[in-house]
């Protein structure tokens, strides 16, 4: 399937269920809200979780799947990937579309439903944390043509760029988007340990973390990679690995990327590993 950003319209608010209390949850009861939407229902399995939500987004809440009303147009399921089929197999099959969020769980785990699809939002989510909706694309996928019509229209109507994709390509940006993001932070968790250490502050690095994504309007990351393995800098490496002997998490980590990026550039016949031994 050629992935390619879909532009239908849903013309009127639908009624919404929302299965699941967490992050995603949470996003879309505020997207769905801002939109005009009305969310009808919220299901967690913990009842505090439930009526918390509730609470929040006036809506009435359910600890029970078999009780998700039956009238929704749509029913959202943003649980725990593990949890989404267990979950599903104890929803009513009813006319509503029912969709999950999960960047890796495929079509097929919904296909009791008939009408099925996925809304997954590509973009790292944290309750009580908003996010513009023009920055949450949202890939689509549907078992057919008329849902994908109607689940293209409403992502749509959410905000962000609606892009239609099928579960492998799913996968694949799911795959990209832990490099992206989520192996990023954990590297601005060991900068931030790194600066700890000589109590520097985190805001040092802004400039330097903002211009590294910003350049990437401008061209390839390839093309814009800098640091001592691009260039090849054996003495600049063998100290960094000596100054991180206390943080072997970190030492490892520096090492092998080092390795990756020197082998990719080839900036010289043998990589940090073969020329230092055990370093
Ligand atoms: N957060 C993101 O950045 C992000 C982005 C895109 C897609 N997603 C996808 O969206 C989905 C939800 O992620 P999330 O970040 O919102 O997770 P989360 O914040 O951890 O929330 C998970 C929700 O699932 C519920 N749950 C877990 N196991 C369950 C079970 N066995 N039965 C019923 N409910 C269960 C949890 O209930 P309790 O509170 O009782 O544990 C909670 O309400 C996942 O498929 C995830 O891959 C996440």
């Amino acid at each position: 399937m050629t992935t390619k950003p879909a532009n239908n319209r849903v013309t009127h608010p639908l009624d919404v269920v929302i299965a699941g209390t967490g992050n995603v949850a949470w996003h879309m009861a505020y997207l769905l809200q801002h939109a005009g939407h009305t969310l009808k229902q919220v299901y967690g399995r913990r009842a505090a979780a439930a009526r918390r939500f509730g609470r929040e987004f006036q809506c009435s809440g359910t600890t029970r799947p078999e009780k998700i009303r039956p009238d929704a147009d749509l029913v959202i399921i943003a649980v725990a990937d593990t949890a989404i089929s267990g979950l599903a197999a104890g929803i009513p099959v009813s006319e509503y579309l029912v969709v999950h969020t999960s960047g890796s769980e495929p079509l097929s785990s919904l296909k009791r439903f008939t009408r099925h699809g996925v809304l997954y939002p590509l973009q790292s989510l944290v309750r009580g944390r908003k996010v513009s909706p023009d920055d949450i694309p949202l890939c689509v996928e549907a078992g057919d043509t008329v849902t994908m019509r109607l689940l293209s229209g409403l992502a749509r109507t959410l905000g962000g760029k609606v892009w239609k994709m099928d579960s492998e390509q799913r996968f694949t940006a799911h795959l990209a988007a832990v490099f992206a993001g989520n192996f990023s932070n954990y590297m601005y968790t060991a900068a931030g340990e790194l600066l700890d250490r000589d109590r520097l502050p985190m805001e040092l690095l802004w400039p330097l973390i903002r211009e590294t994504a910003d350049r990437l309007h401008a061209g390839k990351p390839h093309d814009a990679q800098t640091g001592p393995a691009r260039r090849g800098d054996d003495q600049v490496i063998k100290r960094h690995l000596q100054a991180l002997r206390d943080q072997p998490g970190s030492r490892r980590i520096y090492k092998l990327v080092s390795d990756e990026i020197m082998k990719r550039y080839s900036t010289r016949e043998k990589t940090v590993s073969t020329r230092n031994g055990k370093l």
